[in-house]
Parts: C-alpha cells; sequence; structure tokens
C-alpha cells in the first residue's frame, strides 16, 4: 500500500511518499537521489532501538553512518546541533550526498536545519516516526532548534528532497502520543476540509485502535492539505498561517507548563483548536454548533479538551495573553489568530478585542 504526494515546489518540489512496509524498501525509495551508495542517519535514540535494523535491512546496499540523539525536546539546541554538524563533517558527508532524518519532530527538525547550513546546504531525506511527524513537521521545509527565548526561533526553511512516512512505525507510538499527533490530524479538517471532519469524526476511533487504511488515508489528506498550502506559500506571507489553527493559544499554554510532558505540542493545538472554536463563536463567527462538534470530537477520541484537563497550576487569562505575546506570529505587536466561520473555514485576523479574549480564557480557567 504506497499513496504519493507532491509538494509542488518548482526546482524543489518533493514527494511525500506514504504507506506501508517503506522502510523495508527504503533503499530502492532512496537510491534514485544518490550519487553515491552511502547515507548519514541522524537518528532519535529510541527509534534507533525499535528500527534502525529494519532500516539498514531496507538500505540493502546502501553503506549506513549513524548517530543516535537523545530523544526529548532538549535536544533541539545548539550543544545538540553543533554536535550534529560535527559529525557529519567528520562522517566526510560531501556536498551531494544525503542527510537521513530518522525520527520524529525535534529529530526532523534539528536533522533539517544542520543539512540547510552544512556545507551552505545539502540535501536530506526525512523519514518521519511519529504521526505528528508524518502529517505536520516533516513536509513543508520549516527547520530549526529552539533558544532560551523562545521555541523554533533559530532555524531556516530548507526542502527536504524526500519524505518517507511508513504508517507500519505509528505502531509502535504509545496511545498518548498517538493520540497527540491526532491533533495535528483533525486541524486539517477544522481549517480546511469540512468533508475530512465528518470522516474523522466517523473513523477517528478505528484510525486510532489501529485500522490500517483509515490511517493510511488520514496521513495521506492531511499531507495533501498541507502540500497544497506550503506550495501556495512556502514561507508563511499569508496562507500558511492557516496551518497555525490552535497554535496562537498552544503555543502559550506549552510556554506556561514548561514546554515538557505535561502538555505536549500535539495536545495543545488539540486545545488550542477548541479555544479558537470558542472565540469564534463568542465574536459572532460561527454558530454554537461548530465549537460543540470540536470538543465532543477531541472528548470522543479521548483527548484533551479543556484547560481543566492540563494537570498543575497555570497563569491567570492576563498572564496567558501575556504569553500569547511572545509568539512568532506577533506582527507590529498586533496577536495574530486563526479563527473560523463554520468547520473547515479558517481565516487568518489580527482583530481580536482583548476583552473578549480576557473572557474565553476566564471563562476556561474558572472550569479548572
Ligand atoms: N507547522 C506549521 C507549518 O509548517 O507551517
Amino acid at each position: 500500500m504506497k499513496e504519493v504526494v507532491k509538494v509542488e515546489l518548482g526546482a524543489r518540489a518533493y514527494e511525500v511518499r506514504i504507506g506501508t512496509g517503506l522502510l523495508a524498501q527504503a533503499g530502492a525509495e532512496i537510491a534514485p537521489l544518490l550519487r553515491r551508495p552511502r547515507v548519514a542517519v541522524v537518528a532519535d535514540e529510541t527509534v534507533a532501538n525499535l528500527h534502525l535494523e529494519t532500516l539498514r535491512a531496507g538500505l540493502g546496499g546502501i553503506e549506513m553512518v549513524t548517530l543516535r540523539l537523545p530523544p526529548g525536546e532538549g535536544t533541539k539546541s545548539w550543544p545538540q546541533f553543533t554536535r550534529t554538524v560535527e559529525w557529519l563533517l567528520e562522517q566526510k558527508v560531501e556536498r551531494k550526498d544525503i542527510v537521513v532524518a530518522f525520527g520524529g519532530g525535534v529529530i526532523g527538525d534539528l536533522v533539517g536545519f544542520a543539512a540547510a547550513v552544512l556545507r551552505r546546504g545539502v540535501r536530506f531525506v526525512q523519514i518521519p516516526t511519529s504521526l505528528l511527524a508524518q502529517v505536520d513537521s516533516s513536509v513543508g521545509g520549516k527547520t530549526g532548534i529552539n533558544a532560551p527565548q523562545g521555541k523554533n526561533l533559530i532555524g531556516a526553511f530548507h526542502q527536504p528532497s524526500l519524505v518517507l512516512a511508513d504508517i507500519d512505525l505509528l505502531g509502535t507510538l504509545t496511545e498518548r502520543d498517538f493520540l497527540a499527533g491526532y491533533g495535528e490530524v483533525a486541524k486539517y479538517g477544522l481549517l480546511g476540509d469540512a468533508d475530512f471532519f465528518d470522516w474523522l469524526e466517523v473513523n477517528g476511533p478505528a484510525l486510532a485502535a489501529g485500522d490500517v487504511a483509515a490511517r493510511l488515508h488520514a496521513v495521506k489528506r492531511s499531507v495533501e492539505m498541507k502540500a497544497e498550502i506550503v506550495a501556495r506559500d512556502e514561507t508563511e506571507e499569508g496562507d500558511r498561517a492557516l496551518l497555525n489553527l490552535g497554535h496562537t493559544f498552544c503555543h502559550a499554554l506549552e510556554a506556561a507548563t514548561g514546554y515538557g510532558n505535561r502538555l505536549l505540542h500535539g495536545e495543545g493545538v488539540a486545545i488550542g483548536c477548541a479555544l479558537a472554536f470558542e472565540l469564534s463563536q463568542h465574536l459572532g463567527l460561527c454558530s454554537q454548533e461548530a465549537p460543540s462538534r470540536v470538543r465532543a470530537h477531541l472528548r470522543n477520541m479521548k483527548m484533551k479538551v479543556d484547560l481543566s484537563d492540563i494537570e498543575g497550576e497555570l497563569p491567570d487569562a492576563d498572564g496567558l495573553i501575556d504569553l500569547m505575546a511572545q509568539d512568532k506570529k506577533v506582527q507590529d505587536g498586533k496577536l495574530r489568530f486563526i479563527l473560523a466561520r463554520g468547520i473547515g473555514e479558517a481565516f487568518v485576523t489580527s482583530d481580536v478585542p482583548r476583552d473578549v479574549l480576557h473572557r474565553i480564557l476566564s471563562e476556561a480557567l474558572a472550569q479548572r
């Protein structure tokens, strides 16, 4: 089973191949890109323990050198970045070689950034292993690391040459990690495809339970939507911001909870989407039915939906708004939100009165 989605970016166009058994045939998938039969693989340690031997076997006659990095957000840092770049140089990776990022979003972002600057840019292949990375971060060329001042503040746009999304790999994710990735899947339906959201309402539980055909369809449809938006607006001058539905709330919540285990990124996206629809309804943009459906679906999927689902203390509404003001999406000092006129009808605006935002957050916090 294999589906191919093309990211149409002219000379930098590439394919996202989605299917089962892709790791086992990685050699055949990657070989046409190679000038010599050798790849440098940078892998998440946990992923390497589970899947590196399958990748090695799949590469067949292609020689593989490997660097294992520790799992977790802390890896997206200068020390691990320096280590990666220097290791690639020690391995004598040349301008025409291919670097492979083998892991979730952390590895994809870090390795993509290393590839962007190594010898002023080498090509790289993403083999995303988490649902979040398969449907979002491996596609579109955003790469980078975190700074003490905030997440993803150091980086570059550098498109991969190929993305291999093997959905068999999703079978080894914890339920929590899988559902966090599902937050991004639901986001695509909510931002631009009401039919897909209808489909998720029916098929989401089977998908979470392991239905391969449903997983394939959900990853493919998500990637199609991302590819189409990225092709229209690669560097986020306009429409690409739609992909940030739920993210202004999410980034404030992640900052408030320390970017750790209390709240995973995809969990924050799901809660953020629910809040964005709540805000849209309070602003008279959509009917009450829309936020109710969003929340009901997330609940049905056994996901975090409300601020009360986050354990421990949170700042008050003013504190959360202050954290939002540090978001990358702030423009001319104004917060930018992705709001919706209904399910599948999102748009970007800076026009959100502070008092309405304050009320939404205060009400959500009061339910804790
Ligand atoms: N994850 C949002 C984007 O790629 O633009």
